[in-house]
């Protein structure tokens, strides 16, 4: 089962999973780190940007992304390259050539999953990957319906998630209808999964993830097949827990050795 943290806040979270990540990195420069898109991980990155004139160093590390849009105009500030450079490569001192995200240029789109699997496989592997994960289940863009060994490939969007991220874009015609994305069995590769979700609308995904039956229709819940699964939430996203005193109570009683 997956360790669940409950957190009073985002702030906590993203303070909580930059102390690990920096803690790592300093015995590991080379560290390869899962990145995710949406506003989920940003507390994290905002913790480790602060504390990187001190003790971070991210130059010899790497990032891969988990997803990419299809389509877009290169430059879009929207595609996903476009929000890791802004996010994460640029405040945290990434070398960009270090830096990988799914290529979803129309051209060439057909092997770009294959591309991006080599080049996960030549980094050794992702060392912690952080992940959000959106109304509809979703880790990665792996929908409802997403095969647990799946791997990077292009997939469709469903109208739920156009929907939802229809936020950051002028309208919901803008938004692409087809994405690349790690796979579930590419996720499940990384030596460490860090989920993190706020707010109540999270609340279902999250049950569904950690506690819900172990089923393609909710594509987080293939967490549960991973050995090292760390879940922090705050008190909204983990109104939906059955077992959230449990929780509670492991955190209050765990080893101090253990780490996260
Ligand atoms: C997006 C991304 C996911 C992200 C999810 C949740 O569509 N592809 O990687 O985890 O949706 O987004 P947010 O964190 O903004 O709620």
């Amino acid at each position: 089962m997956a360790e669940v943290i409950i957190v009073d806040s985002a702030e906590t979270a993203g303070r909580l999973v930059s102390d690990h990540i920096a803690e790592h990195l300093q015995i590991t420069p080379e560290f390869v780190l899962g990145v995710a898109t949406g506003s989920t991980p940003v507390p994290v990155y905002r913790a480790l940007a602060q504390r990187k004139a001190r003790e971070v160093d991210f130059s010899a590390a790497f990032a891969f992304a988990l997803d990419e849009y299809v389509g877009l105009p290169e430059g879009h500030p929207q595609s996903y390259r476009a929000v890791i450079d802004r996010e994460v490569t640029q405040p945290l001192g990434f070398d960009p050539t270090r830096v990988n995200v799914p290529d979803g240029r129309a051209e060439g789109i057909e092997t770009a999953g294959e591309r991006y699997e080599a080049a996960l496989r030549a980094s050794g592997g992702v060392n912690l990957q952080l992940l959000g994960i959106g109304t509809t289940g979703h880790i990665g863009f792996n929908e409802p319906g997403s095969s647990f060994g799946s791997l990077t490939r292009v997939k469709t969007l469903t109208e739920q998630t156009r929907a939802d991220n229809a936020r950051f874009f002028e309208s919901l015609d803008e938004v692409p209808i087809h994405c690349v994305t790690q796979g579930l069995g590419t996720i499940l590769r990384a030596h460490h999964l860090v989920l993190l979700a706020f707010g109540r609308g999270k609340a279902e995904a999250v049950a569904g993830a950690v506690e819900g039956p172990v089923t393609a229709s909710m594509p987080g819940s293939a967490i549960q097949l991973h050995s090292h699964v760390t879940v922090v939430v705050d008190e909204a996203a983990a109104s939906r827990l059955k077992h959230a005193d449990y929780y509670r109570w492991a955190q209050e009683h765990k080893p101090a050795w253990q780490g996260l």
